[in-house]
């Protein structure tokens, strides 16, 4: 069993003690992760992108992410290890259970879905058998054919009203934790202060509970493409360990991200 837990995190939250999140897909990386003092790992499926070459996550499977999740589980025994419900594997309560149990025998701690107040019954049925729940609101990747691309979300207020009437009902139902993609620094910071559950942002700015980045893109292994909220750890350090702690060092000082990764 993980040594953090959710209580652990929402003990960091209460101490104003930033959250250190990485993508890992692989028992070699998650040791060395581990090693560094990341507090959670997450079997994305940004696997789809970083590990099979695709140009999205939709093609990715419960059977992929459980295979990963599973190298993840062997590389780091005590990790805090959360795995994303692939798409369109929760489309209701019944099915989203059957996919989620797959990814917690596979080792997972928690399952992470993208989505609304349309999952609130899903986040209920999950918790009530056991399984712990990340929500996902901002950018949904899963729904980048609906959304029209990869684009900053939650710009109108009307939409940041959304966001957080969102976030609170995904609370209300049980979710353990939130995840806040691409969204304006001000929206992320009101987000993280809604809530009593941590929120882990990737592009929302410095203020929420905690960061999260792609392993391949903190490492500039995406060459192709950088997103503006990301940043190349490796770049101008001689190791894997060093990059890693050099996030992990930032993230908790408050310095990572700057004013040139976030969303005004
Ligand atoms: O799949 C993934 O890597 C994710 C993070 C970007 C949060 O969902
Ligand atoms: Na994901």
């Amino acid at each position: 069993m993980s040594r953090i837990r959710t209580a652990g995190l929402i003990k960091k939250k209460q101490k104003g003690e930033k959250i250190t999140a990485l993508t890992a897909y692989d028992a070699t990386f998650a040791k060395l992760i581990a090693a560094c003092d990341v507090d959670v790992m997450l079997v994305g499926d940004s696997l789809g992108m970083v590990l099979q070459g695709l140009d999205s996550t939709l093609p990715v499977t419960t059977d992929d992410v459980a295979y990963h999740t599973r190298c993840v589980r062997t590389g780091a025994p005590d990790a805090f290890v959360i795995a994303d419900m692939p798409f369109m594997t929760y489309p209701e309560p019944f099915s989203a259970c059957e996919h989620a149990a797959e990814l917690m025998r596979a080792g997972a701690n928690m399952v992470k879905l993208e989505g609304d107040e349309w999952l609130v019954p899903t986040v209920e049925a999950l918790t009530r058998q056991g399984i712990p729940v990340c929500a996902h609101l901002g950018l949904l990747p899963q729904s980048v054919n609906v959304l029209g691309g990869y684009k900053i979300q939650g710009r109108e207020a009307e939409a940041a009203d959304r966001l957080i009437a969102s976030a609170q009902a995904l609370e209300k139902a049980g979710a353990q934790l939130l995840v806040v993609e691409c969204i304006p620094a001000a929206l992320g910071k009101r987000v993280s202060q809604a809530l009593t559950i941590p929120v882990i942002g990737i592009g929302a700015g410095a203020d929420t509970d905690g960061q999260i980045l792609v392993m391949h893109d903190m490492l500039g292994l995406n060459a192709d493409y950088l997103p503006k909220f990301t940043k190349n750890f490796l770049a101008g350090r001689d190791s894997l360990e060093a990059a890693f702690r050099a996030y992990v060092d930032e993230v908790k000082a408050g310095t990572f991200p700057g004013p040139e990764h976030t969303f005004e």
